[in-house]
Order: C-alpha cells, then sequence, then structure tokens
C-alpha cells in the first residue's frame, strides 16, 4: 500500500527547519554528484501556464515531480502551483510515496530563499522581507520565522500580506519601498513586473530572487544583475527559464559570472567577497530539493494517520 501525503499530511511531516536542513544537505549532495537530476522540462501552454516535469535520484530513491505555473489561477479561486510528487524506490523501481507537489515546492522553496540569504547575506544583516505573500512567498517567511529571524511581508494584496503576518507572527512592510530596502529581501511574485529596476538595490544587500522560473519572467532589471555578485541554484536551468535568462541572452553576463549555491555550501567558491557585495541568488527550483522534501516526509510515513492507495 502506497502512503499518500496531503499538503497538511506534508506540514505535518516536514517542519520548516526539517526542510531547511535537508535541502541544504541535497544541494551538497548535488554538488559531490552524489544526487543527481536532468533539467525541468517544460510543458507549454502560454499564456495560461506551463507544466514541469522534474526528475532526480539520490539516497536510494528516485522521483518525480509534475508540477503547474499557472498565474491566472488565483483570479479563479485556484493555486498557482499544484501536481503530484512520486517517490520511489531506486533499487527496485516501486513506487513508495505519493504527495501533494504544491506543499513540498513550497516548503523546499522557501528553504532554499533562506539558506542563501543566511550564506550570502551580511553576517550582520538586521532586516529580512518578503515580497509576494502567496503560497511560496509565504513559505519563504515562515522560513525566516523558524530561524528565529523576524520578517516583514510585503503584497501588493495588502489583505493577503496582513493575513499571512498574523499567523506567522511577523510584521507587514510599512510601504513597498521599506520592503524593497531590507538587508536580506526575498522576491516571490509571479514575474510578470520589475521589482528591482535599475540602482535600486543599495550595497551589501542580498536578494534571493524565487518569482521568475519560467519563460519570459522576471523580478529585477538586466542592469541590476550585471552590477551584482550573482549565484543560482542550477546554471543550466537558470540561464534557460529563470531570473538569469534575459541577463545572458543581452550578454550582460555569462557563466563564468555565475556561482552555484551547492559550491559555496561545499566550500568550493567563494560567496560574499565584501561588506558592500551585493548578492543576488536566482532560483528556478531544482528536483533535488523536492527529493529531500520527499524522502524526510516519507520517512515518517508510520507516525501519521495517511490514506494508503493499493496501485
Ligand atoms: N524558484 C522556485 O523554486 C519557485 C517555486 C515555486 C514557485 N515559484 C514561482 O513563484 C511565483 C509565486 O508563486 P506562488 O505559488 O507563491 O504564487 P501565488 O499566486 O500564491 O502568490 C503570488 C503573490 O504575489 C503577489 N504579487 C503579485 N505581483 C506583486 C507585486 N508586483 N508586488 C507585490 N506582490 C505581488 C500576489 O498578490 C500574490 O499574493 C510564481 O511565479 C511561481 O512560478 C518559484
Amino acid at each position: 500500500m502506497v502512503p499518500f501525503f496531503s499538503a497538511r499530511d506534508v506540514a505535518a511531516a516536514v517542519p520548516p527547519e526539517v526542510a531547511y536542513t535537508a535541502v541544504r544537505d541535497a544541494f551538497v549532495a548535488h554538488t559531490r554528484g552524489e544526487w543527481t537530476m536532468q533539467p525541468k522540462l517544460y510543458v507549454t501552454n502560454y499564456p495560461a501556464g506551463d507544466f514541469r516535469a522534474m526528475p532526480a535520484l539520490g539516497a536510494g530513491h528516485a522521483l518525480l515531480k509534475w508540477v503547474t505555473s499557472f498565474p491566472g489561477n488565483p483570479a479563479l479561486g485556484l493555486p498557482t502551483v499544484t501536481g503530484l510528487v512520486v517517490l520511489s524506490n531506486a533499487d527496485t523501481g516501486m513506487v513508495e510515496a505519493i504527495l501533494d507537489a504544491g506543499s513540498v515546492t513550497a516548503l523546499r522553496t522557501g528553504a532554499a530563499a533562506v539558506i542563501a540569504a543566511d550564506v550570502l547575506g551580511r553576517p550582520d544583516a538586521k532586516t529580512a522581507a518578503v515580497i509576494g505573500a502567496g503560497v511560496n512567498g509565504k513559505a519563504a517567511a515562515q522560513t525566516f520565522v523558524s530561524r528565529g529571524r523576524s520578517v516583514s511581508i510585503w503584497d501588493r494584496d495588502r489583505a493577503r500580506a496582513a493575513a499571512v503576518a498574523a499567523e506567522l507572527g511577523a510584521e507587514v512592510a510599512a510601504g513597498h519601498e521599506e520592503a524593497l530596502a531590507a538587508d536580506l529581501l526575498v522576491t516571490v511574485t509571479p514575474g510578470r513586473e520589475i521589482l528591482l529596476r535599475e540602482s535600486s538595490l543599495s550595497s551589501g544587500q542580498h536578494v534571493s530572487l524565487m518569482g521568475a522560473d519560467g519563460p519570459g519572467k522576471a523580478e529585477i532589471a538586466i542592469a541590476e544583475i550585471a552590477r551584482a555578485h550573482v549565484f543560482c541554484d542550477e546554471w543550466e536551468q537558470a540561464s534557460h527559464g529563470g531570473e538569469l535568462a534575459a541577463a545572458v541572452a543581452a550578454g550582460a553576463i555569462d557563466r563564468e559570472d555565475v556561482t552555484q549555491l551547492g559550491a559555496v555550501l561545499l566550500g568550493e567558491a567563494p560567496g560574499r567577497r565584501a561588506r558592500d557585495d551585493i548578492t543576488l541568488f536566482d532560483s528556478t527550483g531544482l528536483a533535488i530539493q523536492d527529493l529531500a522534501i520527499a524522502i524526510a516526509a516519507s520517512a515518517r510515513a508510520d507516525e501519521l494517520d495517511l490514506v494508503r492507495i493499493d496501485l
């Protein structure tokens, strides 16, 4: 019988602090070549949205995530990100667990945003903010809170920002400009408009750019990328479907200008070089991050009252 983890079950099985450690370890295992994955495959149905097929292999398991990004869905009362994760045994091929993809995605996206902020931000960073208080922005804010850091939240939908802040015991930012000025900034908007214009970032700031995870999306101006110290989760994905894609196409940056986060975590590459460095982390989201969450959830299957499916 195969356990099925609903969104609520995933949240019960994997608290944000567990997700943080699991995702950090996954970046390291991937950089060491112990965990492998192919770049995500986009199946596009624009302008409605796109589907992504994301496979990974590691720690005796294989995973496939079939997940969407449909930016118009909230207006229909539907989530932007939805789908399923299948976790299999890598030795027998047997399915071990099926999980809700939206909650797995949110946990690992929040974790990656905060890992990058912790590793690349200034050690004396005081303020943290999340712009975009949707499903994945809330997860990033929740991860900051779980790490003991106070965070302010901004969303163009003020009621949503207020509701998320109240739920997490966080603050609503005083305004858009105040949120943008945080020492550690995480952006998780649909990426249909530029949040960070040329010259908008201050010296020493860190930004985890999480929202632009598909072709044509952007949260930051190319000129602002060009004057920053740039990191990404994985070059192939980030340079083709992420925030960096337009900057690469415009010739503003290339491979040598960008460091993968795993190399910094492993001590193979430097992170922040100086106090006044502006650091950017571009995330498109990796299947190895999902694998980390699915394994962590699956390990707790026997402790939870889960629906079990006879395949
Ligand atoms: N990098 C990754 O790993 C990763 C993972 C999951 C989702 N995403 C991407 O993140 C984005 C958000 O996903 P979600 O599921 O949280 O979406 P969502 O629809 O739940 O939330 C988006 C939020 O952004 C707000 N918003 C939109 N434009 C804004 C603006 N200009 N300023 C402030 N707030 C604004 C909306 O009001 C909404 O609350 C999507 O583009 C999605 O594809 C990336």
